[in-house]
């Protein structure tokens, strides 16, 4: 018999990759209903296996001590692990809005602290769940997300001995901004579930984000979360950022420049 030829056995592969995809699929939109209808929508198995989440030691060590304290999953975390590893030669802090239980946000707090001791972390939220629901929010009304407390975040901060944390209690940036209205980011992780919410923070980000600054959006491609979507999408083609849609769910929004241009154009 000739040797299978490796185009054909890529092919096949593929083909198999999407078969279960599609098995998989169908009783997800049953279980979704946001996902009905949203040709855009599928469920993803990458051919990619590479998943160093699963050996890094001191990440595992970490998502040890968080993994109960966040929503997310091993893959944005490790995300987040390696970018917020990557920031160490720029200025200024770290930002997370949005922080929920604050296990996101002492994993990254974990990672500035190593390489950049005097960096600070900032965690924000309003405790009280998440606010400014519209339009382009196909699920999210308001309210969501209450179950949280800024003492159980400052807990989870004190058993990681990450001193360099600091709790914001309040809406961002309205109440919570002036705060820090001083302070320049070189990391930011944006993470509010709704299109204003995401509006806003970035925003009042933008004219304190130093050149380099990495901002990763959460809920990029969820079929909840459609609104996160629509204001990163507005971003695209601004001089000033590269927009990366990865495909864990996240983006990845990377400071080329500052032209002073702000956020976006409307
Ligand atoms: C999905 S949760 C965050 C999850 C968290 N990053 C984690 O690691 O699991 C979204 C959070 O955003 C908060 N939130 C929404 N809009 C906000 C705003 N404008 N200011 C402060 N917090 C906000 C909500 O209270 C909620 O806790």
């Amino acid at each position: 018999m000739p040797p299978r030829s490796s185009t054909t056995r890529i092919r096949r592969l593929e083909r198999a990759r999407r078969l279960i995809a599609g098995a998989i699929h169908l009783p997800r939109m049953a279980a979704v209903p946001a996902l009905r209808g949203q040709r855009d929508h599928t469920t993803l198995l990458s051919a990619a296996t590479y998943s160093p989440w699963r050996t890094d030691v001191e990440f595992r060590r970490v998502y040890g001590e968080v993994g109960s304290a966040t929503l997310l999953d091993e893959m944005r975390l490790y995300e987040l692990w390696r970018l917020a590893g990557q920031v160490g030669h720029l200025e200024g802090d770290a930002i997370e809005v949005g922080c929920w239980r604050g296990g996101a946000g002492c994993m990254i707090a974990t990672r500035i602290a190593a390489h950049a001791p005097d960096a600070r972390t900032f965690l924000c939220d309003t405790f009280s769940g998440v606010v400014k629901a519209g339009a382009h929010d196909p699920t999210y009304v308001g309210g969501e997300h209450a179950d949280a407390s800024a003492a159980g975040v400052e807990a989870l901060a004190r058993r990681l001995g990450l001193d360099s944390v600091r709790v914001l209690t309040g809406i961002f940036p309205e109440e919570t901004g002036p705060a820090v209205e001083d302070r320049r980011f070189r990391f930011a992780h944006i993470d509010l579930d709704v299109y204003q919410g995401s509006r806003d923070a970035f925003t009042w980000l933008v004219p304190r984000l130093v050149v380099g600054a990495v901002v990763v959006f959460d809920d990029y491609s969820f079929a909840l979360t459609g609104g996160v979507r629509a204001f990163v999408d507005e971003l695209e083609g601004h001089e000033d950022f590269v927009v990366v849609h990865n495909l864990n769910g996240h983006a990845v929004v990377v400071r080329r420049k500052d032209s002073g241009a702000g956020a976006v154009a409307r």
